[in-house]
């Protein structure tokens, strides 16, 4: 199973950390951070599909940023209303497909709506996954799985012996959604964590940390991080 230069990897995911501390740094409140950071994901949604990426997986919003300050929850919650506002109608002339993966069920209606309504206007294309993990936390996603499958086995709808990774696999959020582990997972920022991201699905996953803040990580940054995955070699164990 060695693989040498592997090329392109077709799962990208992105922990898009340094909003905070770019909006500092220009004395600017935190929340000018995030809207040039929404402002960059159209960026690098555009560079992704340029270089051949499949799906693009954005940790937007995570089960622990409801922690925030209640202002900043509120704005954060506004993103997708005022991004697909925005760039829905050239992310359908782009053919790219929006996706969400995330616990839905609690967000605000507007913030829910804006979602749904992205993912069901895209829902034709063929081009690009632009995966949004919203509201979504890698621990929580283990345990709902967890808690559909012992749902299953009292339903005696699965044998416990008949549970694997497959099964498992398929109880996962991004599963749900068709989509496979990732390839590639990049941190801007500086900071070497993966805070409960794709905890499952970053198993096999190339670690790559830039000290870039997110809202300034380009085209070029994303070229730089492609060209390091392909130079690496993937075992998957094997030798
Ligand atoms: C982390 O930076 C970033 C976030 C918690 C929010 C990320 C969201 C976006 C970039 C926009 C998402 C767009 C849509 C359409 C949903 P931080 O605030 O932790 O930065 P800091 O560590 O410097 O304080």
């Amino acid at each position: 199973m060695g693989q040498y230069n592997q090329g392109i990897p077709q799962h990208v995911a992105i922990i898009m950390d340094g909003n905070g501390r770019w909006a500092n740094k220009r004395k600017l409140p935190r929340i000018a951070g995030h809207r040039e950071g929404m402002e960059n994901v159209r960026r690098i949604a555009i560079a992704a599909d340029n270089l051949n990426i499949k799906v693009l997986t954005l940790y937007s919003f995570s089960t622990e940023n409801w922690k925030r300050p209640k202002d900043e929850v509120n704005f954060l919650m506004r993103l997708p209303v005022v991004f697909f506002n925005k760039f829905v109608p050239e992310l359908v002339e782009r053919n790219v497909v929006v996706k969400v993966t995330g616990f839905l069920k609690n967000l605000p209606t507007a913030t829910l709506k804006a979602l749904e309504d992205a993912e069901k206007q895209t829902s034709k294309n063929t081009g690009l996954i632009l995966n949004f993990a919203f509201n979504y936390g890698g621990k929580a996603e283990i345990v709902n799985a967890t808690r559909q499958i012992a749902k299953e086995v009292l339903e005696n709808k699965l044998k416990p012996e008949d549970i694997d990774e497959s099964v498992f696999s398929n109880h996962l959020l991004t599963n749900l959604k068709s989509l496979n582990d990732v390839d590639l997972l990049i941190r801007t920022s500086g900071e070497k964590r993966i805070s409960n991201f794709l905890l499952w699905q970053l198993a096999y996953a190339e670690l790559y940390f830039t000290d870039v803040y997110w809202p300034d990580f380009t085209e070029d940054d994303l070229s730089k991080a492609i060209i390091e995955y392909e130079n690496r070699n993937r075992r998957f164990g094997a030798l």
